[in-house]
Parts: structure tokens; sequence; C-alpha cells
């Protein structure tokens, strides 16, 4: 009787759980958990392209947001007339195929570079540009390297007689007469405040109205160029995918979008990892500056990162308080308030954005490192900084975490769809060169 009695409880128990288990696996599988905390999808839909804000106006540069600017803008970013030799382009070392820039530790112009040509998608939202900040905007930015000896390698007054010669009709309907650089007594073909002692003399013996021309078409011929970069966005990624369907709650396209070591390593990136302290919003960088100890390269100049680029950005002829500029000094607040502290400013650089980085090693101010690997090691580490202090602290990740980190950075590589603003001038994405911008833009 009472093992009878026992058998039917045991039974009913465990058609119970039986029971109970289906309807959980059933819940689980219909209203599944999601794998992050609130605050971590806060975080997470941070990181995402659908989180970039429009960009703001660069009150320095009226014309920035000027289609025919930008259009004119294009065909100067690939217009090699503008070097010494006519050789060298923007677009040789910041290539469009290859996210604007060369896969080369060193960029090669006329001659080599003492650092890594940087990609340009999003460059517009950064307050300082190259990885010292020296320039305080895109168009003082594209100055420095039409003048340095080892990029285009050329003058101001050549630069303005190409203006005259190939552009002067979209030129002056945009900004106004250039002055009569046919007239090569007062216009010498080399001259400019640069390195090269004739160029250097011929340009002081101009007169400083004449100086001051020039000097006016150059910045124009910059804010022509920063006007066409302000268009250069990152394209959507599989990262963005699966932030977009977490917040749809869509568990298969988040599955579709990230392995489960993709997930695993961004667990790492927004967490253990700190990477996001420096790589954080939509670009995946805070556009600041930090020592990380990345090596010296022998044989290199010494590099100081920040602690000289912001002096140069503070006494630039170019720069947002300067009479080239369009800006109210009020519009110069981040000009205005940085201040200069060489001590803790010592081989600080400005993170690159992360968008696309597993398809464009070596990475670092000077191609330091080859791989992923190298980077992610080296952050692991966190070895003393050759000068300054290294903000890192060593990470202790295993062999196999590491590994998830790098899975999930190739996530962050562009899906290959054009970003719309390249469609603008490009309707045929296949046949880019086709696209004429004077006919494409209205
Ligand atoms: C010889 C190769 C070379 C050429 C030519 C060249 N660049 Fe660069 N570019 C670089 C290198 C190298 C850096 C980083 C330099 C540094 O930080 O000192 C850089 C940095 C930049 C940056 C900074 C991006 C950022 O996020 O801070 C912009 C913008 C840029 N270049 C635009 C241009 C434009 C516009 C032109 C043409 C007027 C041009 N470059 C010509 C190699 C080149
Ligand atoms: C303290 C700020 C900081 C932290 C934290 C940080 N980074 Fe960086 N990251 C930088 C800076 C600065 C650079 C450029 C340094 C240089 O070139 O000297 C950089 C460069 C990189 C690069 C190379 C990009 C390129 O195009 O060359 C990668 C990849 C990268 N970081 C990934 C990460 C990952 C992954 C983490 C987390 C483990 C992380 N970073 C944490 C500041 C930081
Ligand atoms: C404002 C107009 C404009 C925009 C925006 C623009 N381009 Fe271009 N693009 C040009 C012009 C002009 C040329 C040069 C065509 C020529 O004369 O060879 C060009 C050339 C190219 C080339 C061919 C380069 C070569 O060496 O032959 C590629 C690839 C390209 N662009 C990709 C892009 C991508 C990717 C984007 C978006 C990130 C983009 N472009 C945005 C106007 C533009």
């Amino acid at each position: 009787m009472r093992s009878i009695f026992l058998t039917q409880w045991r039974l009913l128990i465990t058609v119970l759980a039986v029971v109970l288990l289906t309807v959980g696996a059933l819940t689980a599988w219909l209203w599944p958990r999601s794998p992050w905390t609130p605050e971590e999808v806060t975080t997470l839909r941070g990181l995402a392209l659908a989180s970039l804000p429009p960009l703001a106006p660069d009150p320095s540069n009226r014309y920035g947001d000027d289609p025919r600017a930008a259009a004119l803008g294009a065909r100067l970013f690939f217009d090699t007339r503008l070097s010494v030799d006519g050789t060298v382009a923007c677009a040789t070392c910041h290539v469009p195929t290859r996210q604007f820039q060369d896969d080369l530790p060193l960029g090669q112009g006329v001659g080599t570079t003492d650092r890594r040509t940087m990609p340009l998608a999003g460059a517009a939202y950064s307050p300082w540009l190259f990885w010292d900040g020296r320039k305080d905007s895109l168009w003082a930015q594209a100055l420095g390297p039409l003048e340095s000896p080892v990029e285009h390698g050329g003058t101001r007054t050549q630069y303005a007689r190409v203006l005259w010669e190939h552009y002067r009709t979209e030129y002056e309907a945009l900004f106004g007469p250039l002055p009569d650089l046919a007239d090569t007594t007062r216009f010498p073909p080399a001259a400019g405040p640069v390195a090269d002692p004739a160029a250097r003399a011929a340009w002081e013996a101009m007169t400083p109205d004449d100086r001051e021309a020039v000097n006016l078409a150059f910045a124009n011929l910059g804010k022509a160029i920063a006007a066409f970069e302000r268009q250069l966005l990152p394209s959507p990624s599989r990262f963005d995918s699966y932030v977009e369907a977490l917040l749809l709650n869509d568990v298969a396209a988040m599955q579709a979008a990230l392995s489960p070591d993709e997930v695993a390593g961004l667990r790492i990136f927004i967490g253990r990892g700190q990477c996001i302290t420096c790589h954080n919003g939509p670009l995946l960088t805070n556009n600041d500056f930090h020592n990380t100890g990345v090596p010296a390269v022998p044989g290199l100049p010494e590099d100081l990162g920040r602690a000289t680029g912001l002096p140069l950005a503070q006494a630039d002829a170019f720069n947002c308080l300067s009479r080239y500029s369009d800006a109210q000094p009020a519009d110069c607040a981040e000009l205005r308030f940085a201040k200069a502290d060489p001590h803790v400013q010592t081989r600080q650089f400005k993170p690159p954005s992360l968008r696309g980085v597993a398809e464009r090693p070596p990475y670092m101010h000077a191609g330091q490192f080859a791989t992923l690997r190298d980077v992610l090691e080296h952050y692991n580490q966190a070895p003393a900084a050759p000068a300054g202090d290294s903000e890192l602290r060593p990470l202790e990740l295993s062999e196999r975490e590491l590994a998830q980190l790098e899975a999930f950075l190739h996530s962050l590589s562009g899906l290959g769809q054009a970003p719309a603003a390249c469609l603008g001038c490009h309707p045929e994405p296949d046949a880019p060169a086709a696209a004429a911008p004077e006919r494409s833009i209205p």
C-alpha cells in the first residue's frame, strides 16, 4: 500500500517537473532574457553608428557645408598637380578604397613621413587633427601636408597658380576673385614660408599685400578640401546590426550578427579590457590624447606627441582665432581653453576610430605593431612608456580572451555598402571615377 502511494507521488512530481521545465524552456524561447544589463544596453547603444549625431557646422569654415565647395574639394583631393613634381595628391596616401589610408607604417609622398597615415572617415568630428592634434580644423590641417617637404613638397604661390589655371571659374564663384597669378614677377612660381631657402627668400621679397592674397587663396583651398572631407563617414558594421537587433530584442538577428566569441570579446571591450575609457562614442574614439606606452621607433626623431602638438596648434597662422578663420573668438573654446602641460602630455596621441580597424594594419602612430594580436598583447602587458607615463595597467586576459577581443574588433569592419555621402558623388559605386562631381552635384 505504502509503496504504491509513494510511487504515485514520485510519478506526480516527475510529471510536474517535466511540465514546469517545458513551460520554462518555452518561455525562455519565446521571451529570451537579454544577455546585457540595462546599463550595458545603454553603453552599447552609445557605441552604435546610429547614435552618431549630425555633424555640427564648423564656424571657422563658412564653406564647410556648401556642396559646390565639396565638389571642388573632391577634385583637389585627387589632383597631383598640387605637389612639387606632379606626383602626389592627398589621395596618394589617403586611398579611398583603403579607408583613405595607405597600409604603410610611414606615409610616402615625395619623401617619407615620421608617422602613419590616418584614416579619414569621421575625422570631421574631431576637434584636433593629426596624431598630436597640432591643427584645430580640417581646413587648417589640409595646408600642412601641402607645404611639408616630404609630402606634397610644393609652395603657396604654386598652389594658388594651380587654382588660377585649372579651377578659376569654380573657385571665384565661391570665394571671390583671385589676384593676377599670371604675373610671375609679383607671384614667383615657387614661394612660401617653407624650409627651402630659395622659396622662402622669394616669399619674403613679395609685397605684404600679395603675400596676403596668396594666403587667402591657400586658406580657401583648405576650406574646399575640408568641405569634401566632412562627407567621409564610416559605413555600418556587423556590430551595428547586433546593437540594432538588441534594441529590438530580436535574438535571431543578434545571433546572425555576432558569434558567441565576438559577443564575449565585446563584453571584454566594454568591461575588463576598459577599452571604452578611450575608444567610446559611435566612432570608438574620444578624440582626446593619451599616453598608452606605445614604443618609440629606433631611427625616427624623438616624438613627444601632444606635448609638442598643442603649442603648434596655438601658434598656427591658420587656427580658429586667425584672420583666415570665419569664427568668432567665442566659437574657438577648444583652442582658447586648452592648456599646455608638457609633463602630462608627453607622448600622448589621439586614439584612432576603431571602425574598420581589422582591415588596415599596421597599427599605431608609426605603424609599430604589425597585427591586431600585437596590439592586444601590448594592452595586456601595459609596458612602461618610452617617455611620460602610460595610462595603461596590465589586463591579465587569457589567450582565449585575447582571441575573443580580436574577434570582436573584426566585427567593426564596414559591410561594404558605400555610405550615403559617397553615393552623392558616385551614383554607381563600382565605377567611381566615371562620376564627375560637377555633373552629379547640382
Ligand atoms: C605623404 C602621405 C600623405 C599625404 C600626401 C597627405 N597625408 Fe594626410 N596624413 C598623413 C600622415 C602621415 C598623417 C598623420 C601625420 C601626423 O600626425 O603627424 C596624416 C593625417 C591626416 C589627417 C588627420 C586625421 C585625424 O583624424 O586627425 C587628415 C584630415 C589628413 N591627413 C588629410 C590630408 C589631406 C587633405 C591631404 C592633402 C592636402 C593629405 N592629408 C595629404 C599622410 C599624408
Ligand atoms: C588610455 C586610453 C586607451 C585605452 C584604455 C585603450 N586605447 Fe586603444 N588606443 C589609444 C591610443 C591613444 C591609440 C593610439 C596610440 C599611438 O598610436 O601611439 C590607440 C590605438 C589603438 C589601436 C590601433 C588603431 C590604429 O588604427 O592604429 C587599437 C586596435 C586599439 N587601440 C584597441 C584598443 C583596445 C582593444 C583596447 C582595450 C583592450 C584599447 N584600445 C584601450 C588609447 C587607448
Ligand atoms: C564631393 C564629391 C565626392 C564624394 C562625397 C566622394 N567622392 Fe570619391 N571621388 C570624387 C572625385 C572628384 C574623384 C576623382 C575622380 C577622378 O578624376 O579620377 C573621386 C574618386 C574616387 C575613387 C577612385 C580613386 C582613384 O584613384 O581612381 C574612389 C574609389 C572613391 N572616390 C571612393 C569614394 C568613397 C568610398 C567615398 C565616400 C566615403 C567618396 N568617394 C566620396 C568625388 C567624391
